[in-house]
């Protein structure tokens, strides 16, 4: 038997590094795309191929899932697995290939990607048919496991796909439907470790506990407003949305996880027209998300280039996990 399931990446629209404290966020799920095929395989352990990050070939047995070493390319399906057996005894191996649709460096999520694929893969080679609730249940503390930290709103776009509000570790996760809205997305070219920009928040914070404290409150009152935007029917809400996220840009570069890559870009999309925009998820590197529609899409895009940096070109609201025929 061979299933293979597929899991979105995201991009935030508003409310990272607060959301880590319960606040609420706004996330979109886009068309970039990490598959996972699952075979049975006959003896009790994984089998895994992922070649995309350079692991040709990995065993371990079902009754030693995260246990010894670990490599970093494995760590997320290992745990994956092994948080899924510890809750649903299985007797069966199974082996694993991963395929990955982006780039792990644009941060999109792939990590959080792959466990859902993981997670849901598995249920449904076994017939357990979990619900999202559950798959993000279990993806989340797989995270959690390995990195330590997160609020889980890459594993709810994962899951569920299409743009969502997500709030206090997936107790609240609903469905919004922002009429018209498209990204224009610029990639910086680097990386940074998103713990790594965690704990150097935290060290502000430690000296500016008070200043950090109003930061994370705020950039709270900007999603609830755009929220209320989302909610209220009024027609054509994107500049106003797009001014929030301005606003929410500003209260990140208070965080100090800004950089000059993502305001050379982001004040490109601004000229050229854009809504409004801002960094997406940890900062410091990674994309900048630019609020356009089917209108200025293109020539916000062409500001980006012009300013010399790379468009990545997504689809928003894209669907979630599901299993590919
Ligand atoms: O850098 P990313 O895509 O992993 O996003 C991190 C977003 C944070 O709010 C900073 C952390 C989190 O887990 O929500």
């Amino acid at each position: 038997m061979s299933i293979t399931v597929s899991a979105p990446g995201k991009l935030m629209l508003m409310g990272e590094h607060a959301v880590v404290f319960g606040k609420p966020s706004i996330v979109t799920a886009v068309d970039h795309r990490m598959y996972a095929t699952l075979d049975a395989f006959p003896e009790p352990k994984i089998i895994l191929e992922a070649p995309e990050v350079g692991l040709d070939f990995y065993e371990k047995n079902l009754n030693e899932l995260g246990q010894g070493i670990v490599p970093k390319e494995a760590s997320f399906v290992e745990h994956s697995v092994k948080n899924f057996v510890a809750k649903y005894p299985i007797s069966a191996g199974v082996k694993i290939t991963t395929k990955a649709g982006f780039s792990s460096k644009f941060g999109f999520g792939s990590s959080s990607a792959v466990t859902v694929c993981i997670t849901k893969g598995l249920s449904e080679m076994f017939g357990l048919n979990l619900s999202n609730q559950e798959i993000f249940e279990l993806s989340y503390k797989t995270v959690i496991d390995v990195q330590g930290k997160g609020s889980g709103f890459d594993i709810a776009a994962a899951v569920w796909g299409g743009t969502i509000l997500f709030q206090n570790k997936g107790e609240i996760v609903e469905p919004l439907n922002i009429p018209g809205f498209d990204l224009a997305v610029g990639y910086t070219g680097k990386k940074y470790e998103t713990v790594k920009v965690l704990d150097e928040v935290k060290m502000v914070e430690a000296e500016f506990p008070d200043v950090i404290a109003g930061t994370y409150n705020n950039i709270a009152i900007l999603v609830e407003k755009a929220l209320d935007l989302i909610k209220s029917g009024q027609p054509n809400i994107l500049p106003k949305l797009g001014q929030l996220m301005n606003f929410n840009q500003g209260q990140l570069d208070t965080l100090g996880v800004n950089c000059l890559e993502l305001s050379e870009i982001i004040y490109a999309a601004r000229n050229a027209g854009a809504y409004g925009a801002k960094l997406s998820g940890a900062g410091k590197g990674d994309c900048a998300v630019c609020l356009v529609d089917g209108f200025n899409k293109m020539q916000v895009a062409d500001g980006i280039r012009n300013q010399g940096y790379e468009v990545i070109d997504i689809v928003v609201n894209a669907p979630g996990a599901r299993v590919e025929m």
